[in-house]
């Protein structure tokens, strides 16, 4: 294997800002090499909209940042037992936007035969996110028979918000595989046929259509008993119109901006949970990660859930990826190729 560099190229941000803060870089220095870590040769970096928030300063971390938090490629240097050289892993770890990323051994995750480095890259993050949202939020048991003999199925009601997008797309597909009544909702016709084929049954043009009416036509007025919402202030009261009573709000992102203070007393009226959940903390130990990342390489070996990459942009053109991905015009996974 050709010896360690020691600098790199790779993306900082010393500002926050707009997309133009995204600094490409040539001389960065490689980083050392702590015990128990490795170094990654980052082939594909995955974006993903967390991506945005640390890079207008919505989410607040010091500077200067290597950021970036999930990524695949092979390992090129090792100070932990048990993984080599040459193995092809993806992980889900800070300053992923660069060549190569110092990696705590227990959070990588070796690549099985079978699937390319780029389906691990484009799923890691977005596929955990939607798998430990569906068993820890939506408490869905790994799936049983998910239809009757109608072919109707009969698993609790659930809403996606976005649900052509990146982490929308893997929630719909797996809460389907769950034998979940998955609605979910998508800007304009094209994005809503890729709703649709991703496993939602009902779609809702959230350009068009008046959300809150068509939950209620769709439920028969009982409404649903999850609602996913990544999108944040936009939609989030209409998710307490269409929650049932007794179900769950579960808030987990920003994309139209942060939803403001809520008053708890709002809850009552039909006893609603609200949830705030986060990927991090349902993977915080090496058990849950490996538990769960086993689990999510089998349903994409096994073609139950499908990986769709909207682009592949070069590394240096990282900004006009944010700006796709926030100007709404992608779908699916967002690549960068080092
Ligand atoms: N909590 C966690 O652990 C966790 C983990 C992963 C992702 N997330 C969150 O999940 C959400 C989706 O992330 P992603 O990376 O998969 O992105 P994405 O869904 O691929 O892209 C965002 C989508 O949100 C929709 N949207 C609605 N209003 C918007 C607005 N005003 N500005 C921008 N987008 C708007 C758009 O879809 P339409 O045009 O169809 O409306 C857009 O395509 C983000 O909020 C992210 O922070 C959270």
């Amino acid at each position: 294997m050709a010896p360690v560099p020691k600098t790199m190229s790779g993306i900082l941000i010393e500002e926050t800002g707009g997309v133009e803060v995204l600094k490409w870089k040539t001389d960065l220095p490689v980083p050392e090499l702590k015990e128990g870590e490795v170094l990654v040769r980052n082939e594909f970096i995955g974006v993903n909209y967390i991506d945005t928030y640390f890079r207008t300063g919505l989410y607040k971390t010091p500077l200067p940042l290597v950021t970036g938090k999930e990524a695949a490629g092979v390992v090129v240097a090792s100070a932990a037992p048990g993984l080599k050289e040459g193995t092809r892993v993806a992980y889900v770890a800070d300053h992923a936007y660069a060549e190569l990323t110092a990696v705590p051994a227990d959070r990588v995750a070796s690549i099985p035969d079978g699937l390319a480095v780029e389906t691990a890259a484009a799923s890691l993050l977005q596929g955990l996110t939607a798998l430990t949202f569906v068993r820890e939020v939506a408490g869905l048991a790994p799936p049983h028979a998910p239809t009757n003999q109608l072919g109707v199925s009969e698993g609790p009601w659930v809403l996606v918000h976005a649900a052509a997008g990146g982490t929308g797309s893997l929630l719909v597909q797996m809460l389907a595989v769950h034998g979940a009544k998955v609605i979910g909702t998508a800007g304009g016709k094209a994005k809503c046929e890729i709703a649709r084929r991703n496993g939602a049954q009902w779609v809702v043009d959230s350009k068009s259509e008046d959300l809150v009416a068509r939950v209620k036509e769709i439920t028969g007025g009982k409404g649903v008993d999850v609602v996913f919402d990544g999108v944040g202030k936009a939609t989030f009261e209409a998710d307490l119109e269409i929650v049932a009573r007794k179900g769950t709000v579960a808030v987990f992102g920003n994309a139209s901006g942060p939803v403001p203070p809520v008053d708890i007393l709002r809850l009552g009226a039909k006893n609603v949970k609200l949830m705030r959940p986060v990927l991090f903390a349902y993977i915080a130990t090496a058990e849950e990660r490996a538990a769960y990342t086993k689990e999510l390489f089998d349903l994409l070996l096994t073609g139950k859930v499908n990986i769709h990459i909207h682009d592949i942009y070069p590394l240096q053109e990282v900004g006009r990826a944010h700006a796709d991905l926030e100007g709404r015009k992608t779908t699916g996974k967002l690549l960068l190729k080092v």
